[in-house]
C-alpha cells in the first residue's frame, strides 16, 4: 500500500521548507514529497540550472517553489539562501540539510588532504553553516523541524572513505547537540542515515562495486530516493512531535548484521 500523501493530506500546508542539494537524488525526491504535502519548497543547490529545473517540475505539479543558488561550503552563500527563503515565502519552518558529495576512494594514509578538506567542508561544515542560519529563522517563525542527512556511514566505518565517514559521524553528533539546544524552543532536529541509495551520487560506481554495495543490504537491492524522502518527511511532520535529537536508519537491513 502506498504511503504517498494525497493532496488532501496537506500536512505541510502553510510551511516553508528549504532543501539543500534539492536539485538531485534524495533532495529532489524530498522536494516533491514535501510539496505534495502542501509545503512551499525552496530548492537550494550549487547546481543552479538543476535547481531551476526542479522548481519548474514542482510548479507544473501545482506546488509553490523557488530556486536559489547556494554553495553550502560558503557561509555567506548559505546566509543569503536562508534570507531568500524567508523573503520569498515569509518565514522558514522546515529545513533539510542534504547537500553532499562522495569524494574519491583511497586509504586514510594516502587520502589527499585537499579531498579531505572538500568532503568535510561540504558534508559536515555545510550542515553546520546551514543550521547556523536556519535555526534563528525557524525560531523566529515560532518553531519547526530540521533533518540532517547523515548516512549508514554515520555509524559504520567504510574502507576507502575516511573523510565521508568522519563527516557523516560528525553530522550525527552535531544533530544531537543542536537538538538539545533547541528542543525547548520548539525546533526538533534529527538525522537520517540511508544505506546505499540509487542516485546520481553513485554514478561513478562500476558494476562490480555496485554488486558489492547491493550485497551489503539484506534487502538485496539499493534503496530509492523516495524511500529516504518518506522517512525524512515523517520526521519533519507533526506526526514526529516527540522525536528530538535522534538518528534514524533507512538501510535495507545493512546495520542489522
Ligand atoms: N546515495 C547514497 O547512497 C547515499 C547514502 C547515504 C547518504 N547519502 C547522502 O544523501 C545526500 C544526498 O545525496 P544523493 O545521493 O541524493 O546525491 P546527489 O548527487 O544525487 O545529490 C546531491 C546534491 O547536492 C548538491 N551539492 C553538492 N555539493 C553542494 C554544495 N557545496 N552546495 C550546494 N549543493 C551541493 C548537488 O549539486 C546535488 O544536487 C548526501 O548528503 C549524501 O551523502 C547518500
Amino acid at each position: 500500500m502506498s504511503t504517498t500523501p494525497t493532496p488532501a493530506d496537506q500536512e505541510f500546508a502553510g510551511r516553508t521548507a528549504l532543501i539543500t542539494g534539492g536539485a538531485s537524488g534524495i533532495g529532489l525526491a524530498l522536494a516533491h514529497r514535501l510539496a505534495a504535502g502542501g509545503a512551499s519548497v525552496v530548492v537550494a543547490d550549487y547546481d543552479e540550472a538543476g535547481a531551476r529545473k526542479a522548481v519548474a517540475e514542482l510548479e507544473s505539479a501545482g506546488a509553490k517553489a523557488a530556486a536559489v543558488a547556494m554553495d553550502v561550503t560558503d557561509p555567506a552563500s548559505v546566509e543569503a539562501g536562508v534570507r531568500f527563503a524567508v523573503d520569498t515565502f515569509g518565514a522558514l519552518h522546515l529545513a533539510v540539510n542534504n547537500a553532499g558529495i562522495g569524494g574519491p576512494s583511497s586509504p586514510t594514509g594516502e587520502y589527499a588532504v585537499e579531498d579531505w578538506n572538500r568532503v568535510v567542508a561540504t558534508n559536515l561544515s555545510g550542515v553546520f553553516y546551514s543550521m547556523r542560519y536556519e535555526l534563528p529563522a525557524i525560531v523566529a517563525a515560532g518553531g519547526g523541524a530540521v533533518v540532517n542527512m547523515s548516512s549508514i556511514l554515520g555509524t559504520n566505518g567504510f574502507a576507502g572513505s575516511p573523510a565521508y565517514v568522519a563527516a557523516k559521524h560528525g553530522v550525527v553528533g552535531l544533530t544531537k547537540t543542536a537538538a538539545l539546544e533547541y528542543a525547548a524552543r520548539d525546533v526538533r532536529i534529527n538525522a537520517v542515515g540511508p544505506g546505499f541509495i540509487d542516485t546520481p551520487l553513485l554514478r561513478n560506481t562500476d558494476s562490480a562495486a555496485r554488486d558489492h554495495l547491493v550485497s551489503l543490504h539484506p534487502a538485496g537491492r539499493l534503496g530509492t530516493a523516495e524511500e529516504v524522502a518518506e522517512l525524512a518527511a515523517f520526521l519533519l511532520s507533526d506526526r514526529a512531535s516527540f522525536i528530538h535529537g535522534s538518528y534514524h536508519l533507512v538501510d535495507g537491513g545493512y546495520s542489522a548484521s
